[in-house]
């Protein structure tokens, strides 16, 4: 599973490179990509990536210190940003010092920039790494909660998760705008909830509102986590 991660992740980066000159990715928190962050500054992926020409985006933060445990960029700064080249002013942190709504407002001001949207238009990520919690939620779009009906804004505050603070999470529409989505999930304390995700058919669960327009999802999951669903719903 992190192979295959960091493998897309230097696929997409290398194609949009070429056909645009630069390649914009999302990352989620949460301890799943901590491992695929780590082989990303590694070689062959160190050498091969075009980190000079990639935008590094996050889909969500908790409005805590850059190095409380719990924040993403802190944990992303230590396993990915201090071990590659990719140029500071290209890295694009949800700022989680300022107030949740103020900091959901000055995230949003900076995707709308840096893409160029125009109102009511959205941003479109060449790549977008979503994980999934035992809830189903994915980024942080949590169960009950309003985000998932917001359908203008790119960028909210919620409260919610473990641990159970307010964090600023990208929304539905900025995640269906990608290009692709790549989910990760591993271990056995998933594989009830993707049991459940993959068999009950409904949206149900905030993550299978995850359904891009034009875009391809990957799952990619670790042997334990698809461990409860059917044979012929996992490959290699
Ligand atoms: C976050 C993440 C969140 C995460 C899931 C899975 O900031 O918490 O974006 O959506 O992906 O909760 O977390 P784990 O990978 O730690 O199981």
């Amino acid at each position: 599973m992190v192979k295959k991660g960091a493998d897309i992740f230097r696929m997409a980066a290398l194609d949009c490179v070429k056909k645009e000159g630069r390649f914009v990715v999302a990352i989620s928190g949460g301890s799943t990509p901590r491992p695929m962050h780590r082989l990303l500054a590694e070689d062959p992926y160190y050498s091969e990536i075009p980190w000079d020409k990639t935008d590094l985006f996050w889909v969500d933060e908790r409005c805590v210190p850059e190095d409380d445990p719990a924040s993403n960029f802190g944990a992303a700064k230590q396993n990915l940003l201090n071990r590659v080249p990719i140029p500071v002013a290209q890295v694009h942190p949800m700022p989680g010092d300022l107030s949740p709504e103020e900091g959901a407002l000055t995230y949003e001001r900076e995707m709308k920039d840096y893409f160029r949207v125009k109102e009511g238009e959205f941003s479109v990520f060449d790549l977008i790494y979503l994980g999934l919690g035992n809830d189903g939620h994915t980024a942080s779009l949590f169960p009950g909660h309003k985000a998932l009906e917001e359908t203008k804004r790119l960028v909210v505050a919620v409260k919610g998760g473990d641990p159970h603070v307010s964090r600023i999470t990208m929304t539905y529409p900025v995640l269906n705008h990608a290009r692709q989505i790549v989910f990760m999930v591993s271990g056995k304390g998933k594989s009830p909830v993707l049991k459940t995700l993959f068999e009950n058919g409904k949206d149900l669960l905030p993550a299978q509102r995850v359904r891009p327009f034009q875009g391809k999802t990957t799952w990619l999951l670790d042997r334990e986590a698809a461990s409860l669903l059917s044979e012929d719903m996992v490959h290699d």
